[in-house]
């Protein structure tokens, strides 16, 4: 069986996207980056994409008005296009239609900055803050058409400090997102996921039985 054919939806910087790159260099990983898609032309990881040798596409939205089927419908002819069989969502900043999704159903990816079913949305980290949350993260989950709900295949967690800033812990999550997303893929790849009732069971996978404690007290 030869490697996934995997397409990254960026709308931004694509430091997820460059993770799941970097992790495909390696030929034993199960899965091969065959094109970065952006709605946005000046999004800052098409660039990166490109230094990669990556093929990128950029679908504006402006073209297609209000009409959000049009546009999914021309995203679903590019991934057509490059043969795609795995979609991974990496600061894409649109939200899907239910067609599309249904389409992708079991083969899309999306990585959200907190502990999914916490903090759905924006500003993740400044809410976890707010909230005086001791531990948040990052989650990598199946899309389904409501936007961060879907089957959660991996999370990340790390212990929030008392004097955490948005901008400190957002760092800190973002290098577990960026440990978690190609693994999540690789499992993926490898078809070791079942979904079973809007769950997530992952063949031979070790699932520590220790508690994270914060405060050490
Ligand atoms: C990440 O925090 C990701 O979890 C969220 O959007 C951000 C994208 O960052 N969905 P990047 O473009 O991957 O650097």
């Amino acid at each position: 069986m030869g490697r996934k054919r995997v397409a990254v939806l960026i709308s931004g910087r694509g430091s997820n996207m460059a993770a799941l790159i970097e992790a495909a260099k390696d030929t034993r990983y199960p899965a091969a980056i065959a094109l970065v898609v952006s709605n946005k032309a000046d999004a800052a990881g098409l660039a990166v994409a490109r230094a990669a040798g990556i093929r990128t596409e950029v679908i504006d939205p402006a073209v297609f008005g209000k009409d959000r089927a049009a546009f999914d419908a021309a995203l679903q002819g590019v991934l057509v296009e490059h043969r795609i069989e795995i979609v991974c969502l990496a600061g894409f900043m649109r939200l899907l239609t239910p067609g599309f999704v249904d389409q992708w159903r079991n083969r899309m990816l999306n990585i959200h900055p907190a502990l999914l079913p916490a903090f759905k949305g924006l500003d993740t980290h400044k809410r976890a803050l707010a909230a005086g949350a001791k531990i948040h993260g990052a989650t990598v989950h199946f899309v389904v058409a409501e936007m961060d709900a879907g089957p959660i295949v991996m999370q990340g967690a790390v212990a929030v400090q008392d004097d955490d800033t948005e901008t400190t812990l957002s760092s800190r999550v973002l290098k577990v997102e960026h440990k978690i997303y190609p693994l999540a893929l690789r499992l993926l790849s490898e078809g070791r996921i079942r979904v079973e009732h809007g769950r997530c069971l992952i063949d031979g996978v070790a699932v520590p039985d220790t508690a994270q404690l914060v405060p050490l007290v």
